[in-house]
């Protein structure tokens, strides 16, 4: 599938160490990879969309074949205009299967040309999202294991 360009599209409020998992499976079975943040989505995000963008780049730059983009509108119409025909996207338990299966059969009826991969993370961030990271430092715990460091910074300094 080296000839192959892949979208990863999510909020990513922030970056954390599962996504960042399923980037590095990702980039090792696909020629490219374009990680691509929605601009507008429905619940108000912790980070802004550059601040999200800023740290995916940074903590992406091990992988050459990575790159960061954003998106706004439908996704299938996003893919068709990058030129990709495949989307990946993370299953971490059973529990997101449901969600996962109907966008991507949406998706699907929205624009056929355009598959779904799904991808599991490590076993070790199957109870990892976004969501409880910033609950988690806007209590005041720890998430060292779960964000890389940059990202972990600039958490604090934004619930500090
Ligand atoms: O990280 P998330 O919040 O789970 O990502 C959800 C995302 C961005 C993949 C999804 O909301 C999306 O694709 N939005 C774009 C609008 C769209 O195409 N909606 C129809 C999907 S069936």
């Amino acid at each position: 599938m080296k000839n192959v360009l892949a979208i990863y599209p999510g909020s990513f409020d922030p970056v954390t160490n599962g996504h960042l998992d399923l980037i590095e499976r990702g980039a090792k079975i696909f020629g490219r990879l374009v990680v691509s943040v929605l601009r507008n989505f429905d619940k108000e995000p912790l980070f802004t969309l550059d601040e999200r963008v800023e740290m995916l780049r940074e903590v992406t730059r091990p992988w050459p074949n990575v790159e960061v983009d954003v998106f706004g509108g439908l996704l299938v119409d996003y893919a068709k205009v990058r030129g990709a025909n495949v989307i990946l996207r993370g299953i971490r338990a059973v529990s997101d299967y449901e969600y996962e299966l109907q966008m991507a059969m949406m998706n699907r009826k929205l624009n056929p040309d355009v598959e779904t991969v799904f991808m599991m993370p490590a076993a070790s961030y199957s109870f990892l999202s976004s969501h409880l990271v910033r609950e988690i430092v806007r209590l005041g715990g720890p998430v060292t294991d779960l964000v890389p460091a940059a990202v972990e910074q600039r958490l604090r300094a934004k619930v500090l």
